[in-house]
């Protein structure tokens, strides 16, 4: 059962793409380098939004799963990916997917806005369903060291989520504050790889299990 809840997105969904694709494109082309698709490999998108990531995948042969709580996000989605992708409406704190369930799990620009409870729910969330052997990418702003041009790019950002309302801004800068994801991961997960992005304002994150669950799948 989805508990209903405000939709945060309902204004920015019809104008989110158009003003934020120049952004978010390059960064999804970097991930796909990172971690390409694979023809007939799972996906679950967490924090889908309009699909524009999970179609990247979608139209390279991956099977498709995105979740958003946002109906008005899931609305563009659906439209983009017109039934090539399986799309629900849920909380990523409760996915409604089987343990071990799929090859990749990503969430991108999404950590950054929940509260450290619902961002730690989700990450275990994410590690449950996510295969022994499979990957989460996770694209999310950085805590570290940047260039100029990163400093540049953490200014547009922070002007946006400042834009986006009073709730997430504060999550956006709790979340940096607190160290970004690395403090964040649960018991489970590793970094195998941390590509900075944007001139270091973000990065891509392959994560992996670390447990030995096996269930025989594999
Ligand atoms: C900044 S948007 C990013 C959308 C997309 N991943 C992208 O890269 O363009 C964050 C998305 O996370 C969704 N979201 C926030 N909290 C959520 C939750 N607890 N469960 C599921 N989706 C959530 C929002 O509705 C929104 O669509």
């Amino acid at each position: 059962m989805v508990t209903t809840v405000s939709d945060d997105y309902a204004a920015i969904a019809p104008w989110y793409d158009r003003f934020l694709e120049p952004i978010d494109r390059p960064l999804r082309a970097k991930a796909l380098e990172l971690c390409p698709a694979v023809p007939g490999q799972s996906v679950l998108d967490v924090g889908c939004g309009t699909g524009s990531h999970l179609a990247e995948y979608v139209d390279r042969g991956a099977v498709g799963t995105g979740l958003d709580r946002s109906p008005a996000m899931l609305e563009t989605a659906r439209r983009r990916l017109a039934g090539r992708a399986s799309l629900v409406l849920g909380d990523a704190t409760s996915l409604p997917f089987d343990s071990d369930g799929f090859d990749m799990v990503v969430a991108s620009l999404f950590l950054h806005e929940l509260t450290p409870e619902v961002r730690s729910a989700s990450l275990g969330e994410m590690v449950r369903v996510v295969r022994p052997t499979g990957t989460i990418v996770v694209i999310d702003y950085r805590n570290g060291p940047m260039r100029w041009r990163g400093h540049a790019w953490r200014a547009l950002s922070t002007g946006i989520e400042r834009i986006a309302g009073s709730d997430h801004y504060r999550q956006y800068r709790a979340y940096l504050s607190s160290g970004g994801l690395p403090p964040a991961l649960p018991a489970g997960l590793e970094v195998s790889v941390e590509k900075p992005v944007s001139g270091g304002n973000l990065a891509i994150w392959l994560l992996t299990r670390t447990d030995e669950r096996t269930t025989g799948k594999d």
